[in-house]
């Protein structure tokens, strides 16, 4: 590595969301979110597990900040979540306020006080307003994401954040990975509200093939609706950036054929601009029209307006790579022939090629330093460099019957994948990429969603029946890298 490529202030941190850490789930006033109540359905979780206790964060945070501390972190990314904020159903002894419910003093509290505690340590707070979960009225009323009433709720929601953590807060990101989130809430059912536009085994409902892009739609008009909020109300005052993250994987073609180059490209697309290109441009990728037609709902002209520049920086999480193969005409695997939207969605291609790099335990996850450059190109160049920061990338293991505390402790190999996909990220920040930041998912084993507590992609070894936490080998090798980096910080 070459340390002296990460540009003064560059914020080096760990990443979090609120539904993987923080536990209490009924403490203090919270009510109930789409993830309290999804994971409390049989069969959702592999392992039967919630996150009604997760890693306890919100008892445990202090001790979380020494681990940070001790770590030489500069920054934190976590989320809020919006149920401990907008728990929605009116107490007795509380004022109704606002259009959704009365706000929650202690869920404010309690990240007043997460908060004031990261920045005495010097480390800066980078919060994400929903990491996929939502108060679960919101999905019982209306079907959340699904009705424009969506866009309201959220505007509000988020204005409530500016309002209470503003003055100290100066990296917002509004939603985390919408692009998963609409694929496996909408069309695989994976994730609340568990709904499927195509026969998957988890359906439980055969949805219209419109609802991802139904949701995505007021997911980005939401998006626009808390910038906007921001940029008017707050911006000037309080003098912070917005974003959005999106789940940015790289694709390359298994060979040089046009028809693979050709379907590497649309992947690339659909993954890193379905979102973005509204958010950047007002427009859907033409790319994307051109294939969905109709399906794809329309801005309106003032939507559009509304829409051009409303971001700050990108949000980009990388994990992984694929070999992307055109099986359109040629089935790649027997009975694996797909149509070109088909094709978009399943990004089945990968399983079906070679795999790019190392396997790892995690089906979904190969280890590829070189596509953190690619995809970190290919990001600047489409929407001008306009500012990077990446907000997540890590390497994650399966816990298996007979793995000891030792095994994982030992994780060599994440110290690996690190410092290679570090040394791509400088690589491309010397070639003049514009990247601010860079965090490691993350601090702790947490709730990998569906498969429960049965995925370790983190810095530190959680014990899930005593809670203990115990540095692997990759912290200390994260604490030195960063060392060794002497970001001036100003
Ligand atoms: C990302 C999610 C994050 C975590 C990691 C492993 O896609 O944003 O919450 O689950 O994967």
């Amino acid at each position: 590595n070459n340390p002296s490529s990460f540009p003064p202030n560059f914020l080096f941190g760990t990443a979090s969301s609120a539904y993987q850490y923080e536990g209490g789930y009924l403490s203090d006033g919270k009510g109930l979110n789409n993830w309290d109540v999804y994971t409390h359905r049989p069969g959702k979780v592999i392992d039967g597990s919630n996150g009604d206790v997760a890693v306890d964060r919100y008892h445990r945070y202090l001790e979380d900040i020494d681990l940070m501390e001790s770590l030489g972190v500069n920054s934190y990314r976590f989320s809020i979540s919006w149920a401990r904020i907008l728990p929605s159903k009116p107490l007795n002894d509380r004022i109704f306020e606002g259009r959704f419910g009365y706000v929650n003093v202690a869920g404010i509290d309690f990240y007043n006080n997460l908060i004031d505690a990261l920045l005495l340590k010097g480390i800066k707070p980078f919060v994400t307003l929903t990491h996929v979960d939502l108060p679960q009225e919101i999905e019982d009323r209306y079907g959340s994401w699904l009705s424009p009433e969506s866009q309201l709720d959220f505007a509000y929601f988020a204005d409530i954040c500016f309002k209470s953590f503003g003055d100290r807060v100066k990296y917002w990101v509004t939603f985390n990975e919408p692009n998963f989130q609409v694929k496996f809430g909408y069309r695989e059912g994976t994730f609340p509200p568990s709904r499927c536009s195509f026969p998957f085994g988890n359906c439980t409902s055969g949805d219209s093939e419109k609802e991802p892009f139904i949701a995505a739609h007021n997911i980005i008009l939401s998006h626009a609706a808390a910038v906007h909020i921001y940029r008017s109300k707050y911006e000037a005052k309080q003098g912070g950036s917005i974003g959005i993250v999106i789940n940015a994987a790289w694709f390359e073609p298994i060979s040089s054929s046009m028809a693979d180059k050709l379907v590497a490209e649309r992947a690339q697309c659909f993954t890193t601009n379905w979102f973005l290109d509204p958010i950047v441009f007002g427009i859907y990728p033409p790319e994307m029209q051109s294939i969905f037609g109709s399906i794809l709902p329309e801005f309106s002209k003032t939507e559009k307006e509304m829409l051009k520049k409303g971001l700050d920086f990108i949000g980009i999480n990388h994990y992984s790579s694929y070999y992307v193969q055109d099986c359109m005409f040629t089935a790649c695997e027997p009975g694996t022939r797909t149509s070109k939207t088909e094709g978009l969605w399943a990004q089945s291609y990968q399983k079906n090629g070679i795999p790019i790099g190392e396997s790892t335990d995690v089906d979904w996850l190969y280890v590829y330093p070189g596509g953190m450059e690619k995809i970190i190109t290919y990001v600047k160049k489409r929407f001008n460099n306009t500012p990077m920061i990446i907000t997540e990338n890590g390497y994650g293991e399966v816990t298996k019957a007979n793995s000891t505390i030792e095994d994982s402790l030992q994780d060599v190999n994440r110290a690996k994948y690190m410092a290679g996909y570090l040394d791509s990220l400088s690589t491309a920040i010397r070639k003049g990429a514009d990247v601010r930041g860079y965090f490691a998912w993350s601090l702790l084993d947490n709730f990998e969603w569906e498969y429960g507590f049965t995925r370790r992609f983190e810095l530190h070894h959680v014990d899930f029946k005593t809670l203990k936490r115990t540095p692997k080998f990759s912290a200390t090798w994260y604490k030195n890298f960063i060392a060794e980096s002497k970001i001036p910080d100003s």
